[in-house]
């Protein structure tokens, strides 16, 4: 799939079929996630891959807007790692932009992705980092759950001329 068909068709998926996303998926999807920019090169991300069902089952249980992980059998929690930057307003813009990349990659396979926000929600944050085991200097910053599409949706046009400025506001 071309770069801007990509961009422009991709939406969010929230029903799956429950087929498993297979190794050699998740680790394109992945180095999508890797290719990202970051300030000052810093790539201050890691990425949990969780397929196990109970532990889908408890972040689902827990997110208010995460239901359709369990369906999708698999999710990718986007962690930042303060060591690595400590400014955090960069920290959350390059772990995004990972994210972005990556549900770039899923729509390209043919998969179905939905971005779930982690941070700055301090309840799902301390659920996420105690449940999975986070050193105290990470933070989750997003989850994406990441499946076999059970839906399509049509491309959804934003384009909005009125928002853009030439030279000045
Ligand atoms: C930071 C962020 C957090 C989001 N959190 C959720 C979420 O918790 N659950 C969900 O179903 N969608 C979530 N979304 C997806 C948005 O609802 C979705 O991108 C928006 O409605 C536009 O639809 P589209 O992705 O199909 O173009 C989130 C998106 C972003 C960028």
């Amino acid at each position: 799939m071309d770069v801007l068909e990509a961009i422009y068709t991709r939406r969010s998926i929230r029903k799956y079929t429950g087929q498993p996303v297979d190794d050699e998926q998740m680790q394109k999807i992945l180095k999508a996630g890797f290719a990202a920019p970051s300030a000052n090169n810093k790539q201050p991300w890691h990425f949990i891959i969780i397929r196990e069902k109970d532990t889908l089952e408890k972040i689902a249980e827990k997110h208010p807007y995460a239901k359709m992980l369990v369906q999708a059998g698999c999710g990718i929690i986007v962690c930042g790692d303060t060591e690595k930057e400590d400014r955090t307003g960069y920290l959350v813009e390059d772990c995004s932009a990972a994210i972005e990349n990556m549900l770039l990659a899923i729509h390209g396979l043919g998969l179905g992705a939905v971005w779930c926000g982690l941070y700055p929600n301090t309840e799902r944050t301390a659920f996420i980092s105690e449940l999975l085991g986070l050193p105290g200097t990470v933070i989750p910053v997003g989850l994406i759950v990441v499946g076999h599409k059970a839906e399509e949706k049509e491309p959804s046009s934003r384009y909005d001329e009125s928002r853009i400025h030439y030279e000045r506001w």
